[in-house]
């Protein structure tokens, strides 16, 4: 199938229950929105019900996309504020401990300002304040907050509320993440945690106020229902403010994996040549048969195989065509155009280009090649693959080294000055399994020959004749003997050996 059409179907089936979008050309205050305010996502919800896995997947969002955003989370605070086992622990949730409601009420202040602060020196365009803001009363003080005494509001609010009343998904929220949370972790069985973190969210249910279309109006709030089974979205202004809607519709909590692998060693690969459309070479044609054998051992339950519309990746996807449930072949997976240097090597580039080559050398992630690409353009070219990884569920990309590079970067949380750098071999599986709030990243290197196409970033020390590589085939192995062994890394706890080391 030839893919430049619209996307497949999402997997959990949703009901949207109803929209209230205000459209920035039907407002009467639309003008302002030229004006760049900073945004506040503030989350809402009873313990378990993901605010802080929202959180963190808004903020790897959105720092990728380019919004440079922060979350601030109030437990965090507090368990810095006070010894948490002397507080009685559940009992340190319950609305009529007054001393515990002063502490958490000036814990959420101390998160507030430092906020604050982040947005007005400019350190970043979006916060996210992660706390349970149960009350309407706790969301008032952050509206407050976010006005401002002129006619514009000092930062533009949205809320978003995790509603959940399935036992299972809360059951299984509190094993996997709450019992290991520093509140209890060391200090008790896990069966003890357990019936704490049940009681701590009884206390939290005695005072929680939903968020509701009439008594909050005037606020501008997406309420994602039982793990975005269905949701009710109301008022919703501006940029930020649709990117996270569209984003949270299209995200899931099923177990999947993402495959990423680059098409096999092809010829121009082998002569150190950019770009291209050339086909796989010998070794890269054994890479697909192996590819083959690698899968069909994994055996995987609805595979679905997107390839780059490039020679070498298709003929490296097609070896697989057997095992998949579909095979499509995306035009925007294809490889970073590098303009007038496509088929040059890095040393035909910098001999005819100097000027050009130091300035991708100085900040390679914008640099735009003339008549081509930059890694910047290549972040915007793959928004929708990215939202299409989110939707579905076990997915192989079949790609190429700086495509893949911007997709690892996305799931590993990687920042900007890394991405160019990152380390993503010839020959090598990398699977990505999400988890609760990171994402396991593993490696399968083949033990096919291949050359190295990595370019290290140069070092300001003089350069070793002997070790400088300018055609991207004498470098060795990026990630050598430590990939050679297969490995099992957590993007969170992941040493920098692996991936994205920088030689
Ligand atoms: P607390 O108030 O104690 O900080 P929390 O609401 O921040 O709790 P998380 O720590 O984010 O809860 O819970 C993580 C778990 O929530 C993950 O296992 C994830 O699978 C699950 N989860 C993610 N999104 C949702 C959702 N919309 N509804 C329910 N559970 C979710
Ligand atoms: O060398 C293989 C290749 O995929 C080229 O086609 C592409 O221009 C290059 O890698 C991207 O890597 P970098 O951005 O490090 O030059």
């Amino acid at each position: 199938k030839n893919r430049n059409a619209s996307p497949p179907r999402m997997i959990p089936q949703r009901k949207m229950t109803y929209y209230n979008i205000k459209h920035p050309g039907l407002n009467p205050d639309s003008s302002r929105e030229q004006v760049r305010v900073p945004n506040v996502i503030a989350l809402v919800g009873l313990p378990a019900r993901g605010k802080t896995y929202i959180s963190h997947k808004l903020c790897r969002y959105l720092n990728w996309i380019g919004i440079k955003t922060r979350a601030f989370n109030v437990g965090d605070y507090r368990r810095q504020a006070c010894d948490f086992e002397k507080e009685g622990l559940a009992d340190f949730f319950d609305h009529s401990n007054e001393r515990a409601v002063r502490i958490r009420d000036e814990c959420a202040r101390h998160a507030m300002e430092d906020m604050g602060r982040y947005l007005d020196n400019k350190e970043g365009e979006v916060a996210v304040f992660d706390a349970t803001n149960t009350t309407r009363q706790r969301r008032q003080m952050l509206v407050d907050f976010c006005k401002s005494d002129e006619r514009d509001p000092k930062f533009r609010i949205f809320f978003i509320e995790s509603v959940c009343d399935d036992m299972d998904i809360i059951e299984s929220n509190i094993t996997e993440v709450k019992i290991s949370s520093p509140d209890y972790k060391g200090k008790m069985s896990e069966d003890q945690a357990k019936q704490d973190f049940l009681m701590r969210i009884e206390k939290y249910k005695a005072q929680y106020e939903p968020m509701e279309e009439d008594k909050d109006d005037e606020l501008s709030f997406i309420k994602v229902i039982n793990a975005g089974r269905s949701f009710f979205v109301h008022n919703v202004f501006g940029h930020v403010q649709s990117r996270v809607v569209y984003f949270l519709m299209n995200i899931h909590l099923l177990p999947r994996s993402i495959y990423l692998t680059r098409h096999g060693e092809s010829e121009y690969n082998k002569i150190g040549r950019l770009g291209g459309d050339s086909p796989l070479s010998e070794n890269g044609i054994i890479y697909a048969q192996k590819l083959k054998e690698y899968f069909q051992k994994e055996d995987i339950h609805d595979l679905r195989i997107w390839s780059s519309q490039k020679i070498r990746a298709a003929q490296s996807a097609n070896h697989l065509k057997d095992l998949a449930a579909h095979v499509e072949y995306w035009k925007v997976l294809d490889e970073i155009d590098a303009g007038i240097c496509e088929g040059l090597t890095y040393e035909d580039f910098e001999a005819r280009y100097p000027k050009q080559f130091a300035e991708r050398d100085k900040d390679k992630y914008h640099y735009r090649y003339p008549s081509g690409e930059s890694y910047e353009d290549l972040v915007a070219r793959l928004e929708p693959v990215i939202m299409e990884l989110e939707r579905q569920s076990n997915v192989l990309v079949v790609s190429h080294q700086a495509v893949l590079r911007c997709i690892l970067a996305y799931f590993d949380n990687k920042i900007r000055d890394e991405l160019p750098y990152l380390n993503v071999p010839l020959h090598t599986v990398i699977k990505l399994t999400p988890k609760a709030y990171s994402c396991q990243i593993e490696l399968f290197k083949f033990k096919i020959d291949a050359v190295d196409t990595y370019r290290a970033k140069p070092t300001d020390e003089p350069a070793n004749p002997t070790k400088e590589m300018t055609n991207g085939t004498t470098h060795p192995i990026g990630i050598n003997g430590t990939a050679a062994k297969n490995g099992v890394l957590s993007a969170s706890h992941t040493p920098r050996l692996v991936i994205g080391q920088k030689h």
